[in-house]
């Protein structure tokens, strides 16, 4: 079959999938009586239902390995909450694994690649990747929680944007200053931009893999262009991003996230993704303003309300849903992930008020 007509039935499985799913109409700018809600890391640490399976599976990367207990996690919390989305358990840095990096998860440190990417030779040495073998528990787990969602309940992929895998592919573990990153950029601009299309390549074709597998939007993560100014991000970063998100148009909606991308709105709004995804920083109301007429926003509260009690979390939520009144094309959501101390009772307060704004 060619490629032409492969995409033609993915497309009409699809849309047929999607109907009942108050993710995939915000997405699509659809007017509902009450926004859709969900939260990025609702699976997690702060969960003590996440901590047995943790436990019983010895670590993080074995839960991302193993598809049973990948679904079961990413389940927990549409159990608990009733959230309109969930997003497969796995994580960001496992393409970089299966580009042939060492990856580790130490305890309280978060991820640790311990040979990061020190030249032009270790760039032309990654391993191109066949997501369908490659990373196969990936579909495996998105196919076994699929199976056991409510049909309202969308399902999520994502990926790491390029810039924010060089990140970690170059600096080796949190890249907070990115010292060897621009660095790379400064000097050596074209060997940088080889490394951004290589892992961009990579991601297009993870991207699209977790469609088939039955993701029903993608989410594609820039967790540290934010860093950037807005020159660089446009140089580097933003056609990177374009080159990740060819090969998903019209599959399915897409959603980028950039964290700090205030200064980048108008950017991050032109990659050409269906839904852009607003930190805690920016607005939502200004942001409805300027991008609501084109663009699905999800958003926006500061994830560190939840750490405050349950009615101040209401309030500020309901203070949210002001600013956007009502206006179609907003999923509810966190400015970023769940912290690992929020108590789950926040998280549900936040939940109810997004139900609670469709009976007002
Ligand atoms: O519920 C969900 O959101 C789904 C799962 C998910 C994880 N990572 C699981 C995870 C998603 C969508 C990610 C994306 C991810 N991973 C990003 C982009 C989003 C963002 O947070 O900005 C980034 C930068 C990573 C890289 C990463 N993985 C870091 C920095 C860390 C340590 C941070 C921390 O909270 O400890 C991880 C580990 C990680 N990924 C955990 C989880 C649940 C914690 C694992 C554990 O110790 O149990």
């Amino acid at each position: 079959m060619t490629k032409t007509s492969d995409d033609a039935d993915l497309r009409a499985a699809l849309s047929a999938a999607a109907s009942d799913k108050p993710i995939l109409h915000a997405l699509r700018r659809q007017p509902l009586p009450a926004p859709p809600v969900w939260l990025m890391r609702q699976a997690g640490r702060y969960l003590p239902e996440y901590q047995e399976v943790r436990r019983l599976s010895g670590g993080f990367l074995a839960m991302c390995h193993d598809p049973e207990a990948a679904a079961e996690v990413t389940l927990q919390p549409v159990r608990r909450f009733g959230v309109d989305a969930a997003i497969l358990f796995s994580d960001i840095l496992l393409p970089l694994a299966a580009m042939g990096m060492e990856l580790e998860f130490h305890e309280g440190h978060g991820p640790v690649l311990p040979r990061p990417l020190a030249g032009a030779a270790d760039i032309a040495s990654l391993l191109p990747v066949n997501p369908a073998e490659d990373l196969d528990f990936v579909g495996a787990a998105l196919k076994l929680t699929k199976a056991e969602l409510p049909s309202g309940t969308a399902m999520l992929g994502f990926c790491g944007a390029p810039y924010t895998l060089a990140c970690y592919a170059l600096e080796g573990g949190n890249p907070k200053q990115q010292a060897r990153v621009r660095g790379l950029m400064h000097n050596e601009p074209a060997l940088f931009r080889q490394l951004l299309d290589k892992l961009a390549d990579v991601v297009s074709a993870h991207l699209r893999f977790q469609i088939e597998s039955g993701a029903d939007a993608v989410v594609l993560f820039d967790t540290w262009a934010g860093d950037l100014d807005r020159d660089d991000y446009r140089e580097f970063a933003a056609p990177a991003s374009v080159r990740a998100l060819a090969g998903t148009e019209g599959l399915a909606p897409r959603m980028a996230f950039v964290r700090g991308s205030m200064h980048l709105l108008d950017e991050v709004a032109s990659l050409g993704t269906e839904g852009m995804v607003l930190d805690w920083r920016s607005d939502i109301g200004e942001a409805f303003d300027r991008y609501g007429d084109r663009l699905a926003l999800q958003g926006n509260l500061d994830p560190t309300v939840l750490l405050g009690p349950p009615d101040l979390v209401r309030e500020r939520t309901r203070k949210l849903l002001a600013k956007v009144g009502g206006r179609p094309g907003h999923i509810l959501a966190l400015g970023h992930g769940v912290i690992k101390e929020t108590d789950p009772e926040a998280v549900a307060a936040f939940v109810e008020t997004a139900r609670a704004a469709g009976s007002a």
